[in-house]
């Protein structure tokens, strides 16, 4: 099934993709990969504790670039577990981390989330679509099942999560004027999962009190034993964080019982869409239930849940006039509409930029990872490195996308930057999805399937707050809203 059918009766009026600009590449001088693996195992365990403890994860790869003058060079990444490798070429560049894109030279077989993969364990036994190569048949089978799941999703996406942002704020609404402030953390967790879980799934959690109350914490749980090897968490002291969180992988029973009950949920609530994937797909029933539970779980929740509050916090404490730019033109364009839907978002440029500046700058999924398929030669906008067969390589997105050669003033949050014709150029070099901003994900790429929808949703979510009110402030330390004023037909806009 082509991608493009799968958006065409949810969004209508797509903005026009800027076609790569594929300019030659000038010939560029091949220099040694700079870099070092230290000794075997004092190597790894000092580029372990420099990432978690001594530097965290943006100085260490920051430092090394400036001590090797090099946006590629080869380190070490951590967990350092007894049969992870942890050599990986880093690239840190547009150019070089562009390279993880082209399926010809890069294997994306279990390398989610680095050279340590969770225990297929966590997912029933099964090894779940994200986890497999382009090469692998079952990959475009599965990946094709889930653009099907959004297809049919988007009959109801927009009203769902309309919906439940709508309950959301109703009640932030009368917390802060209980008690002035109201947080945002559970709320949001909860409005993200029970949109997915109706969309996505055709499940409604409200039929099971305990999915319904608990479906989230028991999502979360489940990511953070697959995760929290590889995570700096922070909130618990050094050196105990480095001994009893980084030093083993979680074992999957911890969770086996909450996934137990979300698979039987889904078994029962989501039988329309398991049949698809059996009848259509050929994918058995307990492969068919994991791997939605994959998407739903790790890819849709977990995405949103990083991604939303970075969002809402972003606009939220802006002082420099932001949200009443983004409020006029919401208003503008929603002056002779009835309802929010995607057509309208469509022609909210400032929004849409908005949301892209924040994926810019805050990537939801940092890291992203492949293994050379053969020796190929990497570039970064300077010089030509050789990688041999076999060699991981390891994007920082928070780096990449702070790329001074391809963005002005990197390091700046500039909301109207993807706006006009300079902004859309611009768009090809924006990577949050695994992929170019400007590209379509298909069934024989790595791309995440739900790029658009993610997009579409983040711009939803600003214009419908600011449709609904005047203004919106988030408190400066938490994930929570200070003000919520209600909108008033004096506003001049
Ligand atoms: C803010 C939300 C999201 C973010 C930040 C996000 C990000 C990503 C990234 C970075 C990847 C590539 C991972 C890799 O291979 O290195 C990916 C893959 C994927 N995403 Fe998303 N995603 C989000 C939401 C969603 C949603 C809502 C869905 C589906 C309903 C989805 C489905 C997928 C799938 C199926 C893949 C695997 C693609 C493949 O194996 O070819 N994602 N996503």
């Amino acid at each position: 099934m082509g991608h493009s059918n799968l958006l065409s009766n949810l969004i209508e009026t797509m903005p026009i993709p800027v076609s790569c600009s594929v300019t030659a590449t000038p010939t560029l001088p091949t220099k040694p990969m700079p870099g070092t693996y230290g000794l075997p195992l004092v190597g790894p365990l000092k580029d372990r504790l420099d990432y978690f403890w001594f530097q965290g994860p943006e100085t260490f790869f920051k430092a090394r670039s400036a001590a090797y003058k090099s946006t590629v060079f080869r380190t070490n990444i951590p967990p350092t577990f007894f049969g992870v490798n942890p050599r990986v070429v880093a690239v840190l560049d547009c150019s070089s981390f562009s390279s993880l894109f082209d399926n010809t030279l890069i294997d994306k077989s279990d390398v989610l989330i680095g050279p340590y993969c969770p225990s297929p364990n966590f997912t029933g036994g099964t090894r779940v679509g994200v986890y497999l190569d382009t090469t692998d048949p079952k990959h475009s089978r599965i990946k094709n099942f889930c653009f099907d799941l959004l297809k049919r999703s988007s009959r109801v996406w927009i009203s769902e999560f309309l919906l439940n942002l709508d309950a959301l704020l109703t009640t932030a609404e009368a917390d802060i004027a209980s008690s002035g402030s109201s947080s945002l953390l559970v709320p949001l967790q909860k409005c993200i999962f029970n949109f997915l879980c109706k969309s996505l799934v055709g499940a409604d959690p409200k039929v099971s009190p305990e999915i319904a109350e608990n479906g989230f914490i028991m999502l979360d749980k489940w990511l953070a034993f697959q995760i929290l090897p590889t995570q700096k968490i922070g909130v618990i002291p050094q050196p105990f964080e480095e001994l009893l969180l980084h030093s083993f992988p979680f074992p999957s029973f911890l969770v086996s019982s909450d996934y137990k009950k979300l698979y039987e949920f889904v078994e029962k609530e989501g039988r329309e869409v398991v049949k698809l994937a059996e009848d259509e797909y050929g994918l058995t029933k307990s492969d068919a239930i994991n791997n939605i539970l994959f998407v739903l779980g790790f890819n849709a929740f977990g995405g949103f849940s990083v991604f939303l509050p970075a969002l809402i916090t972003t606009v939220g404490r802006d002082k420099s006039g932001l949200r009443d730019r983004l409020r006029a033109e919401v208003r503008k364009v929603m002056a002779d509409k009835t309802e929010l839907d995607f057509k309208a978002v469509v022609e909210m440029e400032m929004v849409r930029s908005t949301v892209y500046e924040v994926l810019r700058m805050n990537p939801p999924v940092p890291l992203q990872y492949g293994r050379a398929r053969s020796d190929f030669v990497v570039n970064s906008h300077e010089s030509s490195y050789k990688v041999e067969k076999g060699e991981l390589l390891c994007g920082y997105q928070p780096l990449v996308m702070r790329d001074p050669v391809v963005f002005d003033d990197p390091d700046t949050f500039m909301p109207d930057r993807f706006t006009g014709a300079k902004g859309k150029e611009l768009l090809q070099y924006l990577f949050w999805s695994n992929g170019r901003e400007t590209a379509t994900p298909t069934a024989g790429d790595k791309q995440c399937a739900a790029k658009d929808f993610v997009v579409f949703t983040a711009c939803m979510l600003v214009a419908q707050i600011l449709n609904k009110y005047d203004d919106f402030e988030c408190d400066d330390g938490n994930l929570a809203f200070s003000k919520l004023e209600k909108k008033t037909e004096s506003v001049i806009v």
